[in-house]
């Protein structure tokens, strides 16, 4: 095993000298650094964390999160924090029980207490937390880790939920994966051929790279349309998110998009090539046969502003016969409250969630069986993770099931 050097101040914090808090969270990070072999620490710019939801952590982990609260360590650098399993202000609307309800807020507050910003959003860069290029983070969520790496360019490994508050309470990381310039050259080159023109397109394309793929760097090059109206950061956001679902893909470049993509040496001279002119086996394999539709969920990752507008353009006021939920950050909710985005959807009788994540939440008890959504990552792990069925489509597909709560 190499030697893991840390400086005077990482041994102070080993050593306890900043409290036990401190403390607990260096041997975490320490931990990792060993584990992984890496040399040194870095500081990082910001965090993300993750595991957040009640429904996920239980009692243990509300326990946990207390215990470490109450040893005083509070975070270091800007934390924001991934989404819970319920809007923190509107549950009783929406159906959540009491006693969920009472749980989850709770961990929000331990949360709080540490000095993290309760942002309750997988897209902290569309409230505030925008790392540079090369910057050295420490993110957890799979789809913010891999839009982290491979929109923005900085330099992020997939943390877990305990790592990532671990990194955030010493503001360190281990220098090992993706911090390092040699593990984020890609090995697998996808040359995709097929015309690129719905957003689902772009998840299709990222379940099936993902699942070639495994945890490899793929390296994009699109053969036809015009990359910069075809790439929009809705497009990338949906590539990325698809590919950490079904690969544990964090980082990918895009020839021509991607601000890493161009370096001389971003693709590894023995790379693999795959060559994709079909994206019919992912909708395939992403949809169920159900055709009465519950619930349509937009917003995975989290909706921006321009991609509620299109929404409301595609609804053109007309009443939705499903549940409709559009799931976003609350500072974005706001944006869009502002700009009578929210006042729109919901004369549709749409809602937009703040807060939450869908397949975080207990879906069943509010009465959900089955789901249409534009997300292959949401379309991934719904089933898996809540019981409910699901249909896969274009955000016009998803908008007429709204409308007629049919498939
Ligand atoms: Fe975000 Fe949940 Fe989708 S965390 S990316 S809304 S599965």
């Amino acid at each position: 095993m190499c030697e893991l050097e840390l400086s005077s101040e990482e041994q102070a914090m080993l050593a306890g000298d900043f409290g036990p808090g401190i403390r607990q969270a260096m041997e975490i990070v320490f931990a990792l650094g060993q584990i992984y072999g890496a040399r040194r620490l870095v500081s990082v710019g910001s965090v993300q964390v993750a595991g957040v939801s009640y429904r996920n952590l239980g009692e243990a982990g509300l326990e946990f999160l207390h215990e470490w609260a109450a040893q005083g360590a509070s975070v270091r650098v800007p934390t924001t924090l991934n989404p819970a399993g319920m809007d923190l202000q509107a549950w009783r609307e929406l159906g959540f029980s009491e006693s969920f309800a009472r749980s989850q807020l709770a961990v929000i507050d331990a949360f709080r207490r540490q000095g993290v910003r309760t942002t309750c959003t997988c897209t902290p860069y569309l409230v505030g937390n925008v790392p540079g290029v090369g910057e050295h983070v420490a993110w957890a969520e799979s789809s913010a880790v891999s839009y982290a790496n491979s929109v923005l360019g900085a330099r992020t490994n997939r943390e877990g939920g305990p790592s990532a508050l671990a990194a955030a309470i010493t503001g360190r990381t281990a220098a090992y994966g993706l911090h390092l310039d040699e593990n984020r050259r890609a090995t697998l080159q996808v040359v995709v051929c097929c015309p690129m023109r719905e957003l689902s397109d772009f998840g299709a394309l990222g379940y099936l790279v993902g699942k070639v793929a495994r945890n490899r760097v793929p390296y994009f090059v699109f053969r036809s349309g015009d990359l910069e109206e075809m790439c929009s950061h809705a497009a990338l956001k949906a590539l990325g998110a698809a590919m950490a679902a079904s690969g544990a893909v964090a980082l990918y470049h895009v020839a021509g998009v991607t601000p890493e993509a161009d370096r001389l040496d971003v693709l590894v001279p023995d790379h693999e090539t795959l060559v994709v002119d079909d994206l019919q086996p992912a909708y395939a394999a992403l949809n169920s046969d159900v055709r009465q539709i519950d619930l349509v969920w937009f917003g995975c990752p989290h909706a921006s502003l321009e991609e509620m507008a299109e929404l409301v353009r595609l609804l053109n006021g007309r009443q939705v016969r499903s549940a409709l939920w559009i799931t976003t950050a609350r500072e974005v909710r706001e944006q869009a409250e502002a700009e009578g985005l929210v006042a729109a959807v919901e004369t549709s009788g749409g809602r937009v969630v703040a807060d939450m994540c869908t397949v975080v939440a207990p879906m069943r008890e509010l009465g959900f069986r089955t789901l249409a959504t534009t997300s292959a990552k949401g379309a991934t792990y719904v089933p898996s993770h809540t019981g409910l069925q699901v249909r896969y489509g274009t955000v016009e597909q998803c908008v007429e099931a709204a409308v007629t709560g049919i498939w």
